[in-house]
């Protein structure tokens, strides 16, 4: 009776700790040249509302822009050339500005699709990252 006990917390943690684990920091874009950016931010609880997420005109390459996003937070953006980063500034209410590569993920000449995905244990987590870059 002891063992299984235990046996079932122990399970019962390990649900726990991995059912927690849904903080995500993760900037994602679609892109035509000469035409638009999509870009979103994910900063927060897996499933959360994103914290920025707007889709905006641009011209030819190299363009820039600025992504609506909630309260408090800001990014822009600057994309130089077909096949490098969206380098996107981004701004929380308590992080000061940094500037993160999104990477190119791939395209088929026509639209370009960017993006990282980092996770962390809880939205808290996440919002330290950005913070600290740590
Ligand atoms: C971003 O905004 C677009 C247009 O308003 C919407 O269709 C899309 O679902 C939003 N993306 C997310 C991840 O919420
Ligand atoms: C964002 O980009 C990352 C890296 O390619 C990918 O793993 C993730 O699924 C993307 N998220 C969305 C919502 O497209």
């Amino acid at each position: 009776m002891q063992f299984t006990a235990s046996a079932l917390l122990l399970a019962g943690a390990t649900f726990f700790s991995s059912a927690s684990a849904a903080g995500i920091f993760a900037m994602n874009a679609t892109a035509q040249p000469g035409s638009y950016v999509t870009l979103t931010v994910l900063n927060g609880n897996v499933g959360d509302n994103p914290v920025c997420n707007q889709t905006v005109a641009i011209g030819d390459l190299p363009a820039s822009g600025t992504i609506a996003c909630n309260a408090g937070y800001s990014v822009s953006f600057t994309w130089d050339t077909q096949n490098a980063a969206i380098m996107a500034l981004y701004q929380t209410p308590t992080a000061a500005p940094f500037t993160y590569a999104v990477p190119p993920i791939s395209n088929d000449q026509t639209t370009y699709v960017f993006g990282f995905e980092d996770d962390f244990p809880d939205a808290e987590a996440s919002k330290k990252f950005v913070e600290f870059h740590a």
